[in-house]
């Protein structure tokens, strides 16, 4: 049995990539970067997207445009990637950490509402591992304390709450194509939104401040170059071609693991709300909530079998180095985050990839690393 690996390349890639090398033009003006934006964009539910060489300077672009910088603040959960905390300092804003529900994995949105000062400009809410944060409550916040939604949609390409795609409900979402995402060219960043107003700003920032069919010499507002080139384009057109039917089989067998593995009452598997239409499952998390057994020896035991497993973060951002300088952050109290990082794992997206057969091989070494990693107290019903 093989976890297959990632990222996946066929002679699409190929052929694209052949086309750029082929033309005169290598870097952010092919025009397979124009077609990658306007097709993903329509997919995540929006009219306009704006495409970066990363997801983290997609952050930074949102925060910019909507002239968040000294003096505000910025509402962040205190598990995520640091990227989703380092754009709000880096445009000058104070991050305010604060805390995770207790099996979403995502921002507790009334713990948010609690973080809300004079100083407040936004939220950004993380939709981790692909499934979406949610959206009705910080919607309904955001538009009651007329604060931005800022969705970092790192992890979320495809995912869906009632219906609608992942990055159409805030301001804008932020989208990352980095090595390990469900799409992916290495590297790469896509800001999507449905106001053109904020579209057209934050086109001019990443293109040294041009406006469109003005002089290429002629700059209108302080931007700067954050351009994703025609090879990075390529790659994700090509790779776009499979994303649903990616998804599509990372749910169903996300959906048969945590069925072969219902008897393991050790295993709190990530909350899906009713609200939630779709994953990209990007990752499966879980918690593992069985005092007799080490998280990290079970993660452990699954890496010694080839089956990719992360221990979760090793602390919420705020116990950062980076965080703990004098005034680098505010941070709310956050049981939750505290709780997670001693008993939370996750799968990678590659391993709900394998094919259907494989899923019950998985399934039995999954319950083989949780014996040797301490056991489980609770018992398969009847066998007691
Ligand atoms: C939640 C989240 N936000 C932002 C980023 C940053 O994306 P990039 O690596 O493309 O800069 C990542 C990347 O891992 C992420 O997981």
């Amino acid at each position: 049995m093989e976890i297959p690996a990632w990222p996946q390349a066929t002679e699409r890639e190929s052929e694209l990539l052949r086309a750029v090398l082929d033309s005169p033009q290598w870097g952010g003006f092919h025009p397979f970067v124009t077609e990658f934006e306007g097709s993903f964009a329509a997919y995540q539910h929006c009219q306009y997207g704006i495409s970066a060489f990363n997801g983290t300077v997609t952050l930074e672009l949102a925060l910019s445009v909507l002239g968040i910088g000294p003096g505000d603040e910025v509402i962040v959960p205190a598990v995520s990637f640091v990227s989703t905390a380092t754009a709000v300092s880096r445009v000058g804003a104070l991050p305010v950490f604060v805390d995770i529900e207790p099996y979403s994995f995502n921002i507790d949105p009334d713990r948010a509402a609690e973080a809300i000062t004079p100083r407040t400009r936004a939220i950004i809410a993380v939709h981790f591992g692909g499934t979406p944060a949610d959206m009705n409550s910080l919607l309904r916040l955001a538009d009651k304390c007329g604060l931005a939604l800022i969705e970092d949609a790192a992890h979320a390409h495809g995912s869906e709450w009632n219906g609608r795609r992942a990055g159409s409900f805030g301001i804008c979402g932020s989208f990352s194509f980095q090595n390990g995402k469900v799409l992916c060219a290495g590297e790469g960043g896509m800001l999507v939104t449905n106001d053109r107003d904020f579209a057209d700003k934050a086109r001019a920032y990443v293109n040294q401040g041009r406006k469109p069919g003005e002089s290429y010499q002629k700059h209108f507002t302080l931007g700067t170059n954050f351009r994703m080139t025609g090879f990075q384009a390529a790659v994700l057109l090509a790779q776009f071609e499979s994303l649903p039917e990616q998804i599509a089989r990372r749910t169903a067998n996300a959906a048969l693991l945590k069925i072969l593995l219902e008897d393991r009452s050790a295993f709190v598997w990530q909350k899906q709300p009713e609200h939630v239409t779709q994953n990209s499952f990007y990752l499966l998390p879980a918690r593992l909530q069985e005092a007799s057994v080490s998280r990290n020896d079970f993660c452990q035991a699954l890496n010694a079998n080839h089956i990719p497993c992360a221990p979760f973060y090793p602390f919420p951002l705020y116990r950062n180095p980076l965080y703990q300088q004098p005034n680098a952050c505010w941070q709310m109290p956050c049981p939750n985050a505290e709780a997670y990082v001693k008993d939370a794992f996750w799968l990678p997206h590659r391993v709900l990839l394998a094919e259907k057969e494989a899923v019950f091989e998985i399934a039995r070494m999954v319950r083989e690393a949780l014996e040797s990693a301490g056991g489980e107290r609770t018992w398969q019903a009847g066998s007691a």
